[in-house]
């Protein structure tokens, strides 16, 4: 079987619809959307903190090289099929062990929060890297907002389920809708974003417009895209990736140089645009804000 992307083909059970797929969208040239103005609204109060140096990626490589299943497998597909995807408008429901639950609408809750620009490296567990121009607001900030019940120990995010929208629900690649969450001590780190633009402007639909989240010293599967639900809740969530191979895919995800994926060394990264490999860093360089919040764990066991 061709693999359409490194992810793919990692499991019997969703492998039915690969096939199917993995011809479609791969041959198309990535059609480079059209660079969006300052959207009004989108008021960015705060920038640099947690930034790093290192060259941006280029805006065209960050909204035609992606990772969206629910628009295609290819790298190019979700540029491609993007126009399909409406964010606006667009609800999301805060449930589960929170005071009060409630649904709010994605304009109303970003205005609870100053937004801010943080510059973020991502490391895609396949081995690829970027450096990315956020614009969003702390998780923390969301958390706290919503006043969770002492019993909430992780926060679960759900992405978009509508066929219409994202056409790529209609292949078995994946269970759908696409689930993560994240440890509620992860959710209130400050460096957890809720991404609602990049390079100053809205997020573009590839990249998961209009809400996604952003855990920078994780693989880059955790960054859901396109949430509709947060939800706080006692026990573990199940979430997809881990789900589909959970011997592959960690809950954790930490970046970590040390633990291999079974298929291939995670070692070095290739930097999207440039030729020579790097070395990946443990915690993808973020570990003076975050390898506290795993001290005692055996990170080979809970990778
Ligand atoms: N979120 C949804 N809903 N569906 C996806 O397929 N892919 C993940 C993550 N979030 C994915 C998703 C993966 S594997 C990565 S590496 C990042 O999104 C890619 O984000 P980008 O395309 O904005 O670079």
């Amino acid at each position: 079987m061709r693999r359409a992307g490194l992810f793919v083909a990692t499991s019997a059970a969703w492998g039915a619809g690969l096939v199917a797929l993995s011809g479609r969208g791969e041959a198309d040239p990535p059609k480079p959307p059209p660079r969006p103005t300052a959207v009004p609204g989108l008021h960015i109060v705060q920038r640099g903190r947690y930034g790093t140096d290192e060259p941006k990626t280029p805006f065209e490589a960050v909204t035609t090289y992606n990772n969206y299943y629910e628009l295609g497998v290819s790298k190019s597909a979700p540029a491609q099929y993007a126009s399909a995807l409406k964010p606006r408008p667009w609800s999301v429901l805060i449930d589960g062990e929170v005071q009060k639950p409630q649904t709010v609408d994605v304009d109303t809750l970003m205005g609870w929060f100053g937004l801010e620009e943080r510059v973020y490296r991502m490391r895609c567990v396949e081995a690829w890297s970027m450096v990315i121009p956020w614009v969003g607001f702390p998780l923390a900030d969301l958390v706290r907002r919503v006043n969770p019940t002492s019993r909430a120990k992780f926060v679960e995010f759900t992405t978009l389920l509508d066929s219409e929208q994202l056409p790529a629900q209609n292949d078995d690649v994946l269970p759908w809708p696409y689930v993560e969450a994240l440890r509620i001590d992860e959710a209130t780190n400050e460096l957890a974003l809720m991404a609602v633009g990049i390079y100053g402007s809205s997020l573009p639909g590839q990249n998961g417009a209009p809400l996604r989240l952003v855990v920078p010293w994780k693989y880059g599967f955790k960054g859901a895209k396109s949430i509709v639900r947060i939800r706080f809740t006692e026990s573990q969530p199940e979430t997809t990736w881990n789900r589909v191979a959970p011997n592959e895919y960690g809950f954790y995800a930490n970046v970590n140089p040390l633990v291999d994926h079974p298929r291939w060394s995670q070692a070095t990264e290739r930097r999207i645009g440039q030729t020579l490999r790097r070395e990946t860093l443990p915690f993808n360089g973020y570990g003076k804000y975050v390898a506290a919040l795993y001290s005692g764990m055996d990170l080979r066991r809970y990778f």
